[in-house]
């Protein structure tokens, strides 16, 4: 059965001393979390240090990106090698700020998937519409072409390391929560893709997050939707208790 995951993308917040501390806090809150895979990520420069507070304890070190080359006159980029030495296991890729104000692309997000799962970490591969492609009726052609582009090439044994964050791009950062019928509906329509791509076992087993203004009020509807396993926190991660206040509602459903 899949997993509910839950993960802290922190973004550029958190100095390293900043870090160290909500890791900290982190780990003691979800002492107790047994079923659910909590995970954060706090800027590359605070990765190595946050390695240390979490080493041993059941919370998962997460990455904000990562480049597709091993090394090289990349500046400013961090490779997948990099990452792997100092423990991590998830790596966010393909966020839609990467793709807003970066550049991303589906063909990079899949070059940084390739890259991530052949060094047995796990890619976090995130999707999701506009408010204009949405209330254009665009919803569907475009997750289609983030989930094809995205596993293009994969193995069903490749898609099965990997996990989906779906974020409306509309529900990022704004307060704006998608209904929980909304999300559901979105979710469905993306675990359909992946069983078109490698049959229904396959997608079912794939956790797939939901992320966008997701906080302790909204949590326990969303996350108790079929389709729904687990959530991408932006804002709500930033503090232990909120952040806790999400995890405990997906760990009281997974029981
Ligand atoms: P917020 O939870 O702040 O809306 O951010 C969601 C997000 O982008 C997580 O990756």
């Amino acid at each position: 059965m899949r997993k509910i995951v839950i993960a802290g993308n922190w973004k550029m917040n958190k100095t390293v001393a900043e870090s160290v501390k909500l890791a900290g806090e982190v780990v003691a809150a979800a002492r107790d979390i047994k079923h659910v895979v909590v995970a954060i990520a706090p800027t590359h420069l605070a990765l190595a240090k946050v390695a240390e507070v979490v080493k041993g304890s059941n919370v998962k070190l997460a990455a904000q990106d990562v480049h597709w080359e091993n090394q090289g006159a990349f500046t400013g980029k961090v490779s997948a090698d990099m990452l792997k030495e100092i423990g991590v296991e998830y790596v966010i890729i393909g966020h839609s700020e990467q793709r807003s104000y970066f550049g991303e692309t589906d063909e990079t997000v899949n070059k940084k998937v390739r890259k991530v799962l052949s060094l047995a970490m796990k890619p976090i591969v995130c999707i999701g519409e506009t408010l204009t492609e949405r209330k254009e009726g665009r919803l569907e052609s475009v997750l289609t072409t983030q989930v094809n582009g995205a596993y293009a090439g994969l193995s069903a044994d490749d898609a099965l390391s990997t996990v989906i964050a779906y974020e409306p791009v509309w529900a990022i950062g704004t307060g704006v929560t998608a209904s929980d019928d909304e999300a559901q509906e979105a979710h469905a329509f993306v675990r359909g893709l992946l069983a078109k791509l490698y049959g229904d076992s396959v997608a079912q087993s794939i956790s797939i997050q939901y992320g966008g203004s997701m906080k302790p009020e909204n949590a326990a509807g969303l996350l108790a939707q079929k389709d729904i396993d687990g959530g991408l926190i932006g804002g709500a991660a930033l503090k232990a208790d909120s952040f806790l206040g999400i995890i405990a509602p997906g760990e009281a459903l997974s029981k």
